[in-house]
């Protein structure tokens, strides 16, 4: 196939150049109706793409011309036998996946570790879910792998379940054996479904872990904006099954994407495929040896720790992305959100996300040397300053799966009531509340409060993280189901 073409690119660059007299929308007409300040800021060029479905920009939701061959080439990069292009991340991917894969009332096996949208897809489908919850992996406190072995025995005691969902990598880089993992889907009939959100740059060099689709995953998600060039936002759906009902894909997509899809977003994304097709190996080695070097640099100063592939083999974890850094000043007494902050406010460092322990730094193709000095100098200059710190106590072990007493989308339906949280230990959760990032959920609506899940988040809380989904910001009080 023709890689170096961009069939999107090609299309909105033809546009710009006819300009027709402009009567659809977005009302701007090209940079003509953009506000002042923010075009000087951006440059014209941007908004003169800011198109909607012309007679020659294609129909994401029915795509005949551009659209379908941009799919079609990024299909054949990834090794998938369709890809769509979404314009609402992996987000609306995962919820596309799910609604495509199971119907209402039926089994769906869940990782208990997967991104919010994948338990918000429950609640649109209906479909009742069946936890497998990866182990946690001590030292460092994370999420390990989704065990094969439990897999199957999970299987044999849930032999209705119609797919089995699973992250890989996850935000912490950690990669499931997918191989074994789809073998043991088809053996039972099912589907493999996997969000890759973290995983579009694997397929490009044999030192990164293999990608979900080569393993044998029927359907995945992949956010390419996250480490693979396109912009936020802009994802891939790839398909790869005898399984997988694609009209049943295709209106899922109908019912979670805009229907006023972004030519900005839709060229990032053909513009990306382009790039990698071309030097996606060069770009992933480069930010390999970035990521690794520094990951050395890191473990020799005092103090720190930034984990690597000896965590392999262990709860499950199956192979590590080696651009992700997870970093650790827990032996200096610094919580992870406190090394962000001092990072950020001391250092101009930004890192993607904290946790009680650690902070995460995503290596790409696109960073420089100076931005790897910049992170080491501001480290050995923190692990100075902290030298005399007592070390954090022993990392908790993160809360196991709640009990659930009806499925999500029953718990988002019902009739609730707000109460104090001191009284929240025994019911049932109407909220769906996540530390962010990674945006795991703790409990989900439908879920029993236990003391360990609400000792979870106040620790959360206490040592400076963000929690996403709480009705009340103070945690004074807790949305319930009223029963
Ligand atoms: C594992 C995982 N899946 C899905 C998503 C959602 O991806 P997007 O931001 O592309 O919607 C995220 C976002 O952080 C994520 O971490």
């Amino acid at each position: 196939m023709e890689q170096n073409r961009a069939p999107v690119f090609e299309a909105v660059m033809k546009y710009a150049d006819l300009r027709p007299a402009y009567f659809c929308v977005p009302g701007h007409r090209y940079e003509n109706g953009v506000n002042t300040q923010f075009r000087t800021f951006a440059g014209d060029s941007i908004f003169k793409i800011d198109l909607t479905e012309t007679m020659i920009t294609d129909d994401l939701h029915c795509p005949v011309s551009a659209i379908k061959e941009a799919q079609e080439l990024a299909a054949n990069l990834w090794g998938a036998d369709h890809t769509f292009f979404l314009v609402n991340g992996s987000t609306c991917g995962n919820e596309a996946m799910v609604l495509s894969a199971v119907k209402p009332g039926e089994k769906i096996m869940i990782a208990g570790n997967c991104h919010h949208s994948v338990y918000n897809a429950l609640i649109l489908s209906g479909a009742d879910p069946v936890y497998i919850m990866p182990r946690t992996v001590h030292d460092w406190g994370i999420s390990g792998g989704v065990s094969p072995a439990e897999a199957e025995r999970m299987f044999q005691q849930y032999p209705d379940c119609r797919a089995l969902l699973v992250t890989s990598p996850d935000y912490y880089g950690i990669v499931s054996d997918i191989r074994a993992l789809a073998e043991i889907c088809h053996r039972h009939g099912t589907m493999l479904l996997v969000d890759e959100a973290h995983g579009p740059h694997c397929y490009f060099s044999g030192r990164l872990p293999e990608g979900a689709l080569a393993c044998g995953a029927d359907l995945c998600v992949q956010s390419l904006h996250k480490t693979a060039g396109s912009l936020t936002q802009s994802s891939l759906l790839h398909v790869k099954s005898s399984l997988a009902d694609i009209e049943m894909i295709r209106q899922s997509l109908r019912i979670v994407q805009s229907s006023s899809p972004s030519y900005i977003l839709m060229t990032s994304l053909d513009t990306a495929r382009r790039d990698l097709a071309l030097h996606g190996k060069e770009m992933a080695e480069h930010a390999l040896e970035l990521a690794c070097s520094v990951r050395t640099r890191i473990n020799s100063i005092p103090g720190l720790q930034c984990a690597g592939r000896e965590l392999e083999g262990n709860a499950s974890v199956f192979r590590i992305d080696e651009t992700r850094l997870i970093i650790s000043a827990a032996q200096l007494g610094l919580t992870g959100f406190g090394l962000k902050a001092s990072l950020f406010d001391r250092y101009n460092v930004e890192v993607e996300m904290a946790d009680s322990r650690n902070v995460i730094a995503i290596v790409s193709y696109a960073n420089t040397p100076e931005d790897i000095e910049a992170l080491i100098s501001a480290l050995r200059d923190i692990a100075e300053e902290y030298s005399d710190g007592r070390p954090l106590a022993e990392s908790t072990v993160l809360p196991g799966q709640a009990v659930c007493a009806m499925s999500p989308r029953e718990a988002f339906f019902a009739k609730k009531k707000i109460i104090p949280w001191s009284e929240a230990k025994g019911c049932v959760s109407a909220e769906m509340i996540a530390p962010y990032p990674p945006g795991i959920p703790v409990i989900r609506p439908g879920e029993i409060f236990t003391d360990e899940i609400l000792d979870h988040l106040k620790h959360v809380r206490a040592s400076g993280g963000y929690i996403h989904g709480l009705s009340d910001e103070t945690m004074e009080t807790v949305t319930v189901i009223d029963r």
